[in-house]
This record gives structure tokens, C-alpha cells and sequence, in this order.
């Protein structure tokens, strides 16, 4: 592929997002090894359990969006500023030293699998921490990296032209950043564990990594439709006010039953409820900035001027996916009253699958196109028909699994809560229920297709320098 890239800060990205895809792939795989035990629970049992093939399928999916996004820093940081990224040998070194680790912890958690009862596991192999469950070792490994990310993130932001785009990044990568710190401790209370655990899930997820996807929709549009900078830039304001606004109480909603006061209920149930609000400011700025630029293309005599279909494509699914995913799938059951019933179903899993795709993997996705253009050095970006095949089968694959997952949850809710009252027989009649595995054998289906969706993804990345459609 010939390097058409200004910047080494931009080579360092595609770096990155060479790991995100693979790691996507892998998580995908592991998914559907999950997703297959579910239906046959004998399949590859004691070589490659359950267990295991979940929380490889979780913390890939983690860890490749972790990439994703600091490669999509450092691509727009020298675009932004105008200057190389301050000290890139070292942030090159950093992405060695991080890939090093990122591949011993995947080879243990492949091979090793489980371990003592003891200290050395949490050391050595995993922390038992859901999504975040890198041993201490590398935890250490990966705060000192992320710790000197930041270093560059600021270094070249005070050295070079600081946007409103930067200053957001800024701001927000010190909370990313911090808020891992607060998954690294230890205690013997399970509650307290949990207490300081969501303040990396749900901080990152409903609030910081949402802040990042405004950065990434403002600078994304700015290249694809060449949006006005200060608009884009005003609705970035106001949907980081938002968001913090809502998100950070509505953590609220993870503390319902896990032994906090009973405050948590109101304040969970008023700051959550409120969290869709964000995620429609940022549907209506995509679509109008969009709809923006159309007329003033129409009125001037030109064409939509369109850089990078795909990314757009992507970028509007993302606009889409987070308010379903998030704000829809999500609100459904952020009330105590609801959440007391439906609280670890395969209703959270529905909405956890959509809320994840539609609100970081489409984005990171769309990122991904703006660096494959970049990269070529494509001027006009068309989208081919593998892409068409990509976006089809990877929406039609997750939106089909949420919709599967939605049905077997409901059916757990009805049996297994509201009939037979959440006794542990209830949970293994609910297990059995026709409607319960039907949707897990369509999870299953929906799973290949978006493997299959995936498979085009990549071809189509790849191929994108050699494609003739593209204006150079
Ligand atoms: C992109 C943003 C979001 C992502 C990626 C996300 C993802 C997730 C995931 C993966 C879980 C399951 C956690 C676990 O393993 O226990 C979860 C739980 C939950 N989410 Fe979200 N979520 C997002 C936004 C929202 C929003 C905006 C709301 C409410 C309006 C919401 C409400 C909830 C609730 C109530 C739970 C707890 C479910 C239970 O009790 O089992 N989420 N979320
Ligand atoms: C090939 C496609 C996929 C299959 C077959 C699959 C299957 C599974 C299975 C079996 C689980 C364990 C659920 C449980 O313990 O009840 C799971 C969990 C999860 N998956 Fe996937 N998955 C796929 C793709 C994805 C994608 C694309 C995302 C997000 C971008 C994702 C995000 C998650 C999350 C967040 C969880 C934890 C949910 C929770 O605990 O509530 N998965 N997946
Ligand atoms: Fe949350």
C-alpha cells in the first residue's frame, strides 16, 4: 500500500487500528464460540469453556476500541494542531510495549485459562474484573502507557494550534485516563469492588468514551462534508455539557442492588432517565450539519460534495445506533421499577450489544475509512460494493442479534421474575423456555452474518488503495 501519510503521528494510528481490526475479528470469533456453548453447552468442554470464550469476546471488544480511539487521536491531533505529535519515538516505543503486552495477556488467557484460588492469578493470569480483566501486571503496564499517551496528547496540544476539537480531546482523555486508575484497586467487599468497578465501565462508556465520539463526529464531519468548524465545535459544547450532566449521576443506575444506600434509587432513576437526551443532540447534529451542507452544495451549483462515503455512511449508522442502542435499549430498563425485573437478563445483553455497536464500533469504523483515505491518498472516496456488503450484513448481523436477545430476555423476564418469582428453579425453568432458546440459536445466526459482514469489512479496507472507483 503506498504511504501517502505527512506524519508520523498518522503512521503510528494506522498502527493502531491494524491491532483494533484484528482484535475485532478475534472478538467476533470468540463470540460465536460463546454464543454456540449457549445452544450446546458440551461443545469444546474443558479445552475452551465458557468462561473463558466470554471474557476473551469482552475484553477484545474492550481493548479494540481502546486502540481504535487512540489511534483516532493520534490521526487527527497533527491535522489539528498542525504539528507533528511532540515525542512520537516514544509514543512508537509505547504502542510496542502496549502490543507486547496486549498479546502475552490474550496467549495466557487463550492457554493458561484459569489458575488458584490465590494472589498469583490476579497477578498473573486475570483480575476478575468484567471487561477489564488484564492480570496486575499488565494493568500496571497499560496505566504507565496510557499515563505517557496523555503526555503526547498534551505536549502537542500546547505546542501547536489548540482547536476547540483539541481542547475537548484534552479534557476528556485526562478523565479517560484517570478513571482506569480507579479499576486497578483491591478490597475484600464484593459491594466496594463493584462500587469503584462501574466507575470505569459506566464513566467510560455513558460519559467520557460519548464525549470522544463527539470529537471524532466534529473532526470526521469537518473532512467528509467539509462542515463549518464553529458549528460543529458549538454543538460539541453542548453535547459534553450534556453528557456529563446526565452520565456522571446516572451511575446511579448501577447502584440498585449492589448493597449502596438507597438514594442511589432516585438519583439512578432521574440522572439515567435523562441520559437519551445527549444522544439525541448528537443524532440531530450529524443530520443537520448534513442536511446544512446538501443545500448550501445545491445552491452554489455543485454536487453533494461528499469526501468519504463510507465514513459517512458509517458515521450516520453511528448516529442511529447510539440512540437506539443507548438512549432506546438503554432508558428501557434504567428505572428501578423495571430494572428490578429485568436486571441481568439477556435484556442487558441485547442492549449491551447494541448500545457498544452503535455507539463505538460504527464511529471507530467510520475512522477507520478517513484512514484507509488518508493513507491512499484518495481524494474522493466512493463507496464500493463490498462496503455495501460490509455496512449491510455487520447492521443486519448486531440489529438482528439485539432483536433475538430482546425476545429470549423478555421470556426470562416473564418466567423466570414475574411468574416464578426469581427462585433458583425459576432461573432453570426460565433456561428451557421455547421462546428463551429460540432467540439463542437466532443470536447465533444473526452472529454468523455479522462475522460474514466483518469478513467484507476487511477485504474492502484493504483493498481500498487498488480500487479504481476512487478519485486520486
Ligand atoms: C454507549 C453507551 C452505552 C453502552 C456501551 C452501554 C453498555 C452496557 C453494558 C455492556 C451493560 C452490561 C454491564 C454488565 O455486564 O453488567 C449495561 C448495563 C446497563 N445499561 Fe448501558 N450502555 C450504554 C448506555 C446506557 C444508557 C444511556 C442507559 C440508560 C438510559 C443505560 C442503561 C443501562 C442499565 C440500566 C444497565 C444495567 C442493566 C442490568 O441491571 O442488568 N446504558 N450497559
Ligand atoms: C459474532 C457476533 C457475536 C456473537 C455471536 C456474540 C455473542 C456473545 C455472547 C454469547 C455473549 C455472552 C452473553 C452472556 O453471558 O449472556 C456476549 C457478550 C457480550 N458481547 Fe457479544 N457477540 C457478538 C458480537 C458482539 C459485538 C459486535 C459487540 C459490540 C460491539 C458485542 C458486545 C458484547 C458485550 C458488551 C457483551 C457483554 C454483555 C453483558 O454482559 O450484558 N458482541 N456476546
Ligand atoms: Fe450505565
Amino acid at each position: 500500500m503506498a504511504n501517502q501519510l505527512k506524519w508520523e503521528g498518522q503512521q503510528l494510528a494506522t498502527w493502531y487500528f491494524t491491532v483494533a481490526v484484528v482484535l475485532f475479528g478475534a472478538q467476533l470469533l470468540m463470540g460465536l464460540i460463546a454464543a454456540t456453548q449457549f445452544l450446546y453447552p458440551s461443545f469444546l468442554f474443558e479445552i475452551f469453556d465458557f468462561s473463558v470464550a466470554r471474557m476473551v469476546h469482552i475484553n477484545a471488544l474492550v481493548v479494540w476500541m481502546v486502540y481504535a480511539m487512540v489511534g483516532a487521536a493520534y490521526w487527527l491531533l497533527p491535522e489539528e494542531t498542525g504539528i507533528e505529535v511532540v515525542g512520537i519515538k516514544l509514543a512508537k516505543l509505547g504502542f510496542i510495549v502496549l502490543t507486547a503486552a496486549v498479546t502475552v495477556v490474550v496467549l495466557v488467557y487463550i492457554l493458561v485459562q484459569i489458575g488458584p484460588a490465590d494472589e498469583t492469578t490476579i497477578w498473573f493470569i486475570n483480575e476478575g474484573r468484567e471487561y477489564i480483566e488484564a492480570p496486575r501486571w499488565a494493568d500496571i503496564g497499560i496505566a504507565v502507557v496510557l499515563v505517557g499517551f496523555l503526555g503526547h496528547v498534551f505536549a502537542t496540544a500546547i505546542k501547536g494550534k489548540r482547536t476547540g476539537i483539541v481542547t475537548v480531546l484534552m479534557a476528556d482523555m485526562i478523565a479517560l485516563v484517570g478513571l482506569y486508575l480507579c479499576g486497578m484497586g483491591f478490597t475484600d467487599s464484593i459491594s466496594m469492588d463493584q462500587f469503584w468497578w462501574w466507575w470505569v465501565i459506566h464513566l467510560w462508556v455513558e460519559a467520557t468514551w460519548e464525549v470522544l465520539v463527539g470529537v471524532f463526529a466534529a473532526f470526521g464531519l469537518i473532512r467528509i462534508i467539509g462542515a463549518n468548524r464553529d458549528i460543529v465545535e458549538m454543538w460539541l459544547w453542548i453535547e459534553v455539557a450534556m453528557l456529563f450532566g446526565s452520565g456522571i449521576l446516572g451511575m446511579g443506575h448501577h447502584y440498585f442492588w449492589i448493597g449502596t444506600p438507597e438514594y442511589w434509587w432516585e438519583i439512578g432513576a432521574l440522572f439515567s432517565a435523562l441520559e437519551p437526551l445527549p444522544l439525541v443532540a448528537m443524532f440531530i447534529h450529524v443530520t443537520y450539519d448534513w442536511g446544512k451542507e446538501q443545500g448550501i452544495a445545491k445552491a452554489e451549483g455543485r454536487g453533494s460534495a461528499i469526501a468519504n462515503t463510507p465514513a459517512l455512511a458509517w458515521f450516520f449508522t453511528n448516529a442511529f445506533g447510539n440512540f437506539l442502542g443507548a438512549g432506546i435499549w438503554g432508558f428501557f430498563h434504567t428505572l428501578p421499577q423495571v430494572n428490578i425485573y429485568t436486571h441481568g437478563t439477556q435484556f442487558t445483553s441485547a442492549h449491551g450489544h447494541l448500545a457498544f455497536f452503535g455507539a463505538y464500533a460504527t464511529i471507530l469504523i467510520g475512522i477507520f475509512y478517513i484512514a484507509v483515505q488518508g493513507t491512499n491518498g484518495i481524494k474522493t472516496l466512493k463507496m464500493t460494493t463490498d462496503g455495501k456488503w460490509a455496512i449491510s450484513l455487520i447492521n443486519i448481523g448486531v440489529f438482528g442479534m439485539t432483536v433475538a436477545l430482546t425476545v429470549s430476555g423478555y421470556g426470562q423476564v416473564l418466567v423466570e421474575r414475574a411468574m416464578m418469582g426469581a427462585t433458583w428453579e425459576a432461573f432453570f425453568v426460565s433456561q428451557d423456555a421455547l421462546w428463551f432458546v429460540q432467540g439463542l440459536g437466532w443470536r447465533l445466526v444473526m452472529g454468523v452474518v455479522t462475522l460474514a459482514g466483518f469478513v467484507f469489512l476487511v477485504k474492502d479496507l484493504l483493498s481500498t488503495g487498488k480500487n479504481t472507483m476512487h478519485v486520486k
